[in-house]
C-alpha cells in the first residue's frame, strides 16, 4: 500500500516510517498538515498516517480535506493516549481507525492489514457491481451490508476458478442469483449456464435428465436425447438443492466429476464433458455428510470453494434499499411507503429471506389503495413480528434481571443493603424490583 505519514516528532515519523517500509509498504512523510496536503495531491495515497496534534492543521482538519478530494482515502489517527472523546469524533470525520501514543506497532500492523483486507473487499464489490450492469443479463443484486459485501467480494474471487463451488444459504437469501453471478463473472459468461433441481426430479427419470439417453434405452426413449451434463460442457452446471439428491445418484454424480466423463442410459460409450459444477443448498450439508446422509466424498468434491450466502435478518442494512428495488419494478403507480411502514419491514425477521421480502411487497403493492403504503397494508405477521420481538426481548431482559438479583441475594446470604450494594443500585430499588419479582426467600 501507499501511506502518507504526517508527524511533527522526526523521531516517531522516522521510526513509522522504518517499520512500515519494513512491511513492504511504500511511504511518504511530512513533518505538518500542509506538507501532507501537498503530497497527498502529487501521489496516489491510500491510507494516511495522521498526527491529531500537530502544529498548523491539526490530523482530523487534514483528513477533512483529504476525504474532500478524495473520498476513498483510508486513515488512522494517532491520538494522545486516553483522548478518546476527540477519537469518537474523528472517527465521525471519516478516520477508519485510531491508535493512542505510546504507539504498539503490533496492534498498528494489525489495524493496517484489516483495512487492506477492506480496500480489497471494495475492489471485488466494485468490479461485481460492474460486471452486473455492463452483463448480457437482467440481474440485478443489492447488497451493501458488510455481509452482502463479503459475499460479493467471495464470488469475484471464486469466479475464475475450475473448481466447485457450494453456495449455502437458507431458503430464498439469493443463492441462484450469486450462482448465476459467478457465472457470469467466470471465464466463460456466453458458454452455456444449465440448471437442475435435484429436489424437482423424479428419481427414475434423473439418469436420464443428468446424463442423457440413447434411443430405446427403455421404454418411451424414442429418440436420442442429451443429458444437462452434456449441454452445460464448456459453461457451468448448477445443481440446485444439491442436499435432496438421491443416494444413487450421488455416486454417479461423484463420478462424473471425477473422471469429467459421463455415460448417457443404454449407451455403450463413456462421453468426455468439461464442465464447472456450482452446487447450492439450504441444508446443512457437511452435517447431513457426517450423518451419512449424504455422501462425504461428494460433499468433499463439490464443497472445494464454499460460499455462505447470509439470511436478511443478519444484513437489514439492505432491506430498503430492497425494498425500493421491488417497489419500482412491481409497481404499476407511483406509489411511496410510509415511515412506519418501512419501519416495521426492517424490523421483521423474514424467515424466507428476501424471496419473502420480495412476495410481501407485491401483495402489499396490490392491496394498497392510496399513494401511500401504510402499515395495515403489510400482513399480520410483518405488523405483528415487530411488537412480538419487543415482548421476547423484554421478557429475556426481565429473565436476566430476575437470576442476577437471586444470585446476588444468595450470595450475601439475604441481607439487602449488601446485594443491592454490590448491584450497585438502592435498597429502594432492590425492594421494589424483589416486589415485581416476588423474590422471598425461602425458610429452611
Ligand atoms: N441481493 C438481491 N438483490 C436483489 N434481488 C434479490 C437478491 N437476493 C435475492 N433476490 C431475489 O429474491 C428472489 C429469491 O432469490 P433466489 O431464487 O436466488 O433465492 P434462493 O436462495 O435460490 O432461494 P431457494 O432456497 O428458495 O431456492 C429472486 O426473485 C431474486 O431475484
Ligand atoms: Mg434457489
Amino acid at each position: 500500500m501507499r501511506i502518507l505519514i504526517a508527524d511533527d516528532d522526526p523521531m516517531q515519523r522516522e521510526l513509522l516510517a522504518g517499520f512500515l517500509e519494513q512491511q513492504g509498504h511504500r511511504v511518504l512523510a511530512a513533518a505538518d498538515g500542509q506538507e501532507a496536503l501537498t503530497l497527498f495531491r502529487q501521489e496516489s495515497i491510500q491510507l494516511a498516517l495522521l498526527d491529531h496534534r500537530m502544529p498548523g492543521l491539526t490530523g482530523d482538519q487534514v483528513l477533512a480535506r483529504m476525504k474532500a478530494s478524495n473520498p476513498l482515502v483510508r486513515a488512522i489517527l494517532i491520538t494522545a493516549y486516553g483522548a478518546v472523546e476527540t477519537a469518537v469524533n474523528v472517527m465521525k470525520l471519516g478516520a477508519d481507525d485510531f491508535i493512542e501514543k505510546p504507539l504498539d506497532l503490533t496492534s498498528l500492523r494489525e489495524k493496517i492489514e484489516r483495512i487492506e483486507q477492506s480496500l480489497a473487499v471494495a475492489d471485488d464489490v466494485a468490479e461485481v457491481v460492474e460486471a452486473v450492469a455492463s452483463g448480457p443479463l437482467p440481474l440485478q443484486i443489492i447488497g451493501a451490508s458488510p455481509a452482502m459485501r463479503e459475499t460479493l467480494s467471495l464470488v469475484r474471487r471464486v469466479a475464475d476458478s475450475p473448481w466447485s463451488v457450494l453456495i449455502q444459504g437458507e431458503t430464498g437469501t439469493g443463492k441462484e442469483l450469486i450462482a448465476r453471478l459467478i457465472h457470469l463473472l467466470g471465464p466463460t459468461p456466453e458458454a452455456p449456464f444449465i440448471e437442475v433441481n435435484c429436489a424437482a426430479i423424479p428419481e427414475n427419470l434423473f439418469e436420464s435428465e443428468l446424463f442423457g439417453h440413447e434411443k430405446g434405452a427403455f421404454t418411451g426413449a424414442e429418440r436420442q436425447h442429451r443429458g444437462r451434463f452434456e449441454r452445460a460442457a464448456g459453461g457451468t452446471l448448477f445443481l440446485d438443492e444439491v442436499g435432496e439428491l438421491p443416494p444413487t445418484l450421488q455416486s454417479k454424480l461423484l463420478r462424473a466429476l471425477q473422471e469429467k466423463r459421463i455415460s448417457r442410459v443404454g449407451g455403450e460409450r463413456d462421453i468426455a464433458v468439461e464442465t464447472r459444477v456450482i452446487a447450492a443448498t439450504n441444508r446443512d450439508l457437511r452435517a447431513l455428510a457426517e450423518t451419512g446422509a449424504f455422501r462425504e466424498d461428494l460433499f468433499f468434491r463439490l464443497n472445494v470453494l464454499d460460499v455462505p450466502v447470509p439470511p436478511l435478518r443478519r444484513r437489514r442494512e439492505d432491506i430498503p434499499a430492497l425494498v425500493e428495488h421491488f417497489v419500482a419494478r412491481d409497481a404499476r403507480r407511483p406509489i411511496r411507503l410510509a415511515m412506519e411502514t418501512l419501519d416495521l419491514l426492517v424490523r421483521y425477521d423474514y424467515p424466507g429471506n428476501v424471496r419473502e421480502l420480495e412476495h410481501i411487497i407485491q401483495r402489499s403493492l396490490t392491496l394498497a389503495r392510496g399513494s401511500l403504503l401504510q402499515p395495515s397494508d403489510l400482513p399480520e405477521e410483518v405488523r405483528r413480528g415487530a411488537a412480538l420481538d419487543q415482548g421476547l426481548l423484554q421478557e429475556r431482559l426481565d429473565g436476566l434481571e430476575r437470576d442476577l438479583l437471586v444470585a446476588a441475594l444468595e450470595q450475601t446470604d439475604w441481607i439487602q443493603t449488601r446485594a443491592a450494594d454490590r448491584l450497585g443500585i438502592s435498597e429502594r430499588v432492590l425492594r421494589y424490583k424483589m416486589g415485581k419479582y416476588g423474590l422471598r426467600r425461602r425458610e429452611g
